[in-house]
Formats: structure tokens, C-alpha cells, sequence
């Protein structure tokens, strides 16, 4: 197993931080807690640093990876334009859970891009991201700390579970109060695309910017902008079934038939349903909540062995579209 550090995560001890951050100055492999999900940490400057992270998570070359970094004066220094929108959605919304996509700056190197001429940059807010940041003096590339498209983590034991011992050192933050990743807007051509949605919703980037589009499907095999697009993704090792509200005797008639083959039904509900499943986790009905305790449930479902999940599929609403976005990718 890796080594696991517990670290507070209001006033990160510094004592900790610095053994992660002379891991990280010297081309090692650290997990840490952001806002939003568990990244696996690496010197985003360094080719072989930035192999590692690929080869731990099994990660085909084609998926570039964010380069976190401590304020926007460090995302400057690692993209070769700045334009009017970076400045404002950065004074707004950094630290956060923003990534934004901008020109590479050649002193990134290709793998970091897979290859692009863009690079992701975002300053995430948790304290012991930032501290970690600060104290390795380096930009941190950070996929999430999962296997390549299954589940993002929200906690350590998420992460120790995913990745065994391929991490040299785990910061133990508890577990991350966003839960699912950045929303990722691409500046680098003349209008601004949403390219992943996430806490941070298209109505308030609008606000800020004027016209966003909002990226479509892509699929093949050519280097994708974005590689929350590979079709599955964010997947539990469990069949996923999403439900309609109007499709609540449905989802019984499925568990019912489901069991009688004798698989192990699980069920992630906004409301009891009134026929037993194995396993059932209860989440609430508001967007930021349901967020946070989404990939934990999931994660619960998965280790208790269900061999179907069966869903309450979301509201339909803008402030919903990026927990609807994870689902309907688990769920391919
Ligand atoms: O919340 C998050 O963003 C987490 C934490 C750890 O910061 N990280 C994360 O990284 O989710 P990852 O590797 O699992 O997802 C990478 C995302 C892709 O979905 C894609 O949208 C974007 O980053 N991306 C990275 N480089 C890009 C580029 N050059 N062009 C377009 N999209 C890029
Ligand atoms: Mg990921």
C-alpha cells in the first residue's frame, strides 16, 4: 500500500506538506485532496513526472491532464496567451473549481498536452492543494486519482482503493465538500466553449462572458479536447440504470426481475422506493449536496459487490447539468 499522511484540511501542517512537496520536486507520485475530487499529483514540468501519472492510472496518451497551480500569476507563466476572458472568469472564480484552456506555453512539455497546442490550468481552492502548491514552487499535473474511466474519488480510501501502491505518498483530507470535477471552458479560439460542466454552471459563466457554446459529442480516436468525452466514463464496475420520475414502477419491476436472477441490486434514489433492493443510498435533492455524496455512493455500491445500480435520473435544470452529465456517462 502507499504510505497514507492524515492532514488537516483547514490549516494543512506544514511538516506534512513539505514531505509531499520534496516527493513532488523530485519526480514522485502524490494524491491529494482538491474541492473537488482527489487528483493524483505530479511536477507538471517534468516528462518523466508526468509518464508516471499515465502508466499509474492506465491512461491512454490521448487525455491531456490539468496543470494546477497556486494563483492566476502561475497559470500566466505556463500558457502563451492571456486573453480578456481568462482574466475575468480567473478574478471570479479562482480558487476554484474552474479549468480553463488556454495556449501552451512551449516550456509544458507535449505529454502534459497529449500533444495539443493548449494546455488546462486551474487553482483549485482546498487549503492543502494550495499549501502543496505553494511549497513545491512547480506547476502540479492532477488527473483524477482513479483508473482510467472509472470513478473519481471523494476520499483517501477512494484512492487507496484505485491506485494500491502507485502512489509514493496519499494526503488524507477527508473527504472533498464538491465531488465532482471542474467545469472546463476552452478559451484558446474566438468564442468560449464549455467543454465539461460542473459546479460552476453555463448561466454564471455567461454572466461573465457573454456567448459560451457548449461543447457536443465527440467520438473516434483523434486526440479529443476533452477527455470527459470518452464515452464511458466515470463508471462503477455495476450496470447503472437511470429511471425517470414517471418510471418509478419500472425501476421496481427491474429490481424485482433483476434479483430473481439472483444478481445483487442496488439502488441511488431521491426518494424510498417502495420495494427492496440489496443495497440503497438516499441522496438529497439538491444539486450541491447530491454532488458532494455521488461518487461515494457510488463507490459503496460498487465494494458491497451490486451488480446493477438503478438510478432516479435528475432534474432537468440547468443547475443539475453537471451531475446529469456524470450519470449519463456512467450509465453508457
Ligand atoms: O476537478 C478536476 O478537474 C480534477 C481535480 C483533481 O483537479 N481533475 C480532473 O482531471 O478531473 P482529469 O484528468 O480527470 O480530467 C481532465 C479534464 C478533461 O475532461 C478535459 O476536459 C480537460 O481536463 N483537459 C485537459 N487538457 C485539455 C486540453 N489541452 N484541451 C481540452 N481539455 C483539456
Ligand atoms: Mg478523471
Amino acid at each position: 500500500m502507499s504510505r497514507t499522511l492524515r492532514v488537516d484540511s483547514v490549516t494543512p501542517q506544514s511538516d506534512v506538506i513539505e514531505a509531499a512537496a520534496a516527493i513532488i520536486r523530485a519526480g514522485g507520485l502524490v494524491a491529494f485532496p482538491t474541492e473537488t475530487v482527489y487528483g493524483l499529483g505530479a511536477n507538471a514540468l517534468d516528462e518523466s513526472a508526468v509518464r508516471k501519472i499515465f502508466e499509474a492510472k492506465e491512461r491512454p496518451s490521448f487525455n491531456p491532464l490539468i496543470a494546477h497551480v497556486a494563483d492566476a500569476h502561475g497559470a500566466r507563466g505556463i500558457v502563451s496567451a492571456w486573453p480578456d476572458a481568462a482574466e475575468l472568469l480567473a478574478s471570479r472564480f479562482w480558487p476554484g473549481p474552474l479549468t480553463l484552456v488556454l495556449p501552451r506555453n512551449p516550456i509544458v512539455p507535449d505529454i502534459l498536452s497529449a500533444g495539443l497546442s493548449t494546455v488546462a490550468v486551474r487553482v483549485p481552492a482546498h487549503p492543502v492543494a494550495h499549501a502543496l502548491l505553494t511549497a513545491a514552487g512547480l506547476p502540479i499535473a492532477a488527473p483524477s486519482a482513479n483508473r482510467f474511466t472509472r470513478l473519481s474519488p471523494t476520499t483517501a480510501a477512494h484512492v487507496e482503493k484505485a491506485l494500491g501502491d502507485r502512489a509514493d505518498l496519499i494526503l488524507d483530507g477527508g473527504p472533498t465538500p464538491v465531488g465532482i470535477e471542474s467545469t472546463v471552458v476552452d478559451l484558446s479560439g474566438p468564442t468560449p466553449i464549455l467543454l465539461r460542466p460542473g459546479s460552476i454552471g453555463l448561466s454564471l459563466l455567461q454572466e461573465v462572458l457573454g456567448p459560451v457554446r457548449v461543447s457536443g459529442e465527440i467520438s473516434g480516436l483523434a486526440p479529443r479536447p476533452a477527455p470527459g468525452m470518452v464515452e464511458r466514463h466515470y463508471s462503477p464496475r455495476a450496470r447503472l440504470l437511470l429511471f425517470g420520475r414517471e418510471s418509478r414502477s419500472e425501476m421496481a419491476e427491474t429490481a424485482h426481475e433483476a434479483k430473481r436472477r439472483g444478481e445483487r441490486v442496488g439502488a441511488i434514489l431521491l426518494a424510498p422506493l417502495d420495494v427492496s433492493v440489496d443495497d440503497c443510498a438516499l441522496l438529497p435533492d439538491d444539486p450541491a449536496a447530491y454532488a458532494r455524496d455521488l461518487y461515494a455512493a457510488l463507490h459503496r455500491l460498487d465494494d458491497a459487490g451490486c451488480d446493477l445500480i438503478l438510478m432516479d435520473s435528475v432534474p432537468d435544470d440547468a443547475e443539475w447539468a453537471g451531475v446529469r452529465d456524470r450519470l449519463t456517462r456512467a450509465s453508457r
